[in-house]
């Protein structure tokens, strides 16, 4: 029988950047063979955002982490855990530079390689560390880049990807505390690695249909088995926080949990997919415009290419307001 654990991870801030530059789908059609009802009616998205050259991963991770840092009132944390599937060079990791430029001065600070599922891995990783006493305090960012890994003529990619980046503080607390990170299901399957995948220095080459069919049942099994595992029943949570891959994923995972339309958090319309990004940008908007509410109960998924998958829930913890949580990032 596992001790139980004597403190929790905790969530106390949090923040997110996106590039200014929008290419919208009527953009997308100028140049490829699509169209904005296609797009729109097979993924939802509308939007996305896209830095230009001279904004790096670590521009995007460094400003995500600011905000979230000053939403927590902090200046200070023992561990930078960053999820990205580019960073800035093949080594070193980009953390180290994002915990420089923030001031954190020997932090812990390493990068963690999930694509879609990476921050779903690195929430548990900092939980982890702050469990274990190895940290008191943690940033976990989820920043990418993902539309510079799409080829400029490739119309099954190009549509779905966007940059950005979102960040979380944990502190340690105690177990039960609003804010409190659940139990974590984590899992892989590389059998199927090559149905997304960018070779070294090549492009995203992606199978999408059959993609999403794992996308649907990975996700779906891995937030039942999280809600089951913190013991809450799926009619208790009050919002599904999927990773944002396709609204028809979404959609599906919520119908297969029977989580009504009212409580999909979804910004797929306007950021696209963005990778690791994706569920800590959605938190971060969700809590600056209201539509998270300390209390509330939240079930976390992912998936990703590897493939990837995770599902945790989480009790939504007293943020103090911060306007600047999800307005885009000012380079280019
Ligand atoms: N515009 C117009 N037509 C298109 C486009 C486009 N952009 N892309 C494909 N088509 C065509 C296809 O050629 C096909 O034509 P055909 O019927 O003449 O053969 C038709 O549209 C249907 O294509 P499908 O690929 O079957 O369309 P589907 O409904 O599956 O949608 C999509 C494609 C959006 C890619 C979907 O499969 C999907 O979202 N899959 C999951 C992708 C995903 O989530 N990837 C990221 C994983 S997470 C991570 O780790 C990054």
């Amino acid at each position: 029988m596992p001790e139980p654990a004597r403190c929790s991870a905790v969530v106390c801030g949090v923040g997110a950047s996106l590039p200014a530059h929008t290419v919208s789908n009527e953009d997308l059609a100028a140049q490829l063979d699509t169209s904005d009802t296609w797009i729109h009616q097979r993924t939802g998205i509308s939007h996305r955002h896209v830095t230009q050259p001279g904004t790096s991963t670590a521009d995007l991770a460094t400003q995500a982490a600011a905000r979230a840092l000053k939403s927590a009132g902090r200046r200070h944390v023992d561990a930078v855990v960053l999820a990205t599937a580019t960073p800035d060079d093949q080594l070193p990791a980009t953390a180290p530079a994002v915990a420089s430029r923030l001031g954190l001065h020997e932090a812990c600070a390493f990068d963690v390689a999930a694509v879609c599922t990476g921050f779903v891995y690195a929430l548990a990783t900092a939980t982890g560390l702050i469990t274990a006493g190895t940290a008191h305090s943690a940033l976990v960012i989820g920043a990418d880049r993902l539309s510079h890994l799409c080829a400029c003529d490739d119309r099954t990619t190009r549509p779905l990807f966007g940059d950005g980046a979102g960040a979380l503080v944990l502190r340690r607390g105690t177990p039960g505390e609003p804010g409190s990170t659940g139990p974590f299901i984590l899992g892989s399957d590389g059998e199927h690695a090559g149905l997304l995948r960018a070779p070294h220095g090549g492009h995203l080459r992606m199978q999408g249909p059959e993609l999403f069919r794992h996308a649907v049942t990975r996700m779906s099994t891995a937030a039942q088995a999280a809600a089951r595992a913190a013991g809450w029943p799926l009619q208790d949570i009050d919002h599904l926080v999927p990773h944002q891959a396709n609204a028809r994923i979404t959609n599906a995972v919520s119908d297969r949990l029977h989580i009504p339309p009212h409580a999909r958090l979804s910004n797929i319309a306007d950021r696209g997919n963005t990778s690791a990004a994706s569920i800590p940008l959605l938190l971060s908007e969700a809590s600056a415009d209201g539509r998270l509410q300390a209390g509330h109960r939240l079930l976390i998924c992912a998936f990703g290419a590897g493939l990837t998958w995770g599902a945790t829930t989480l009790t939504w913890p007293a943020l103090p307001a911060h306007p600047e949580r999800s307005q885009p990032c000012t380079t280019t």
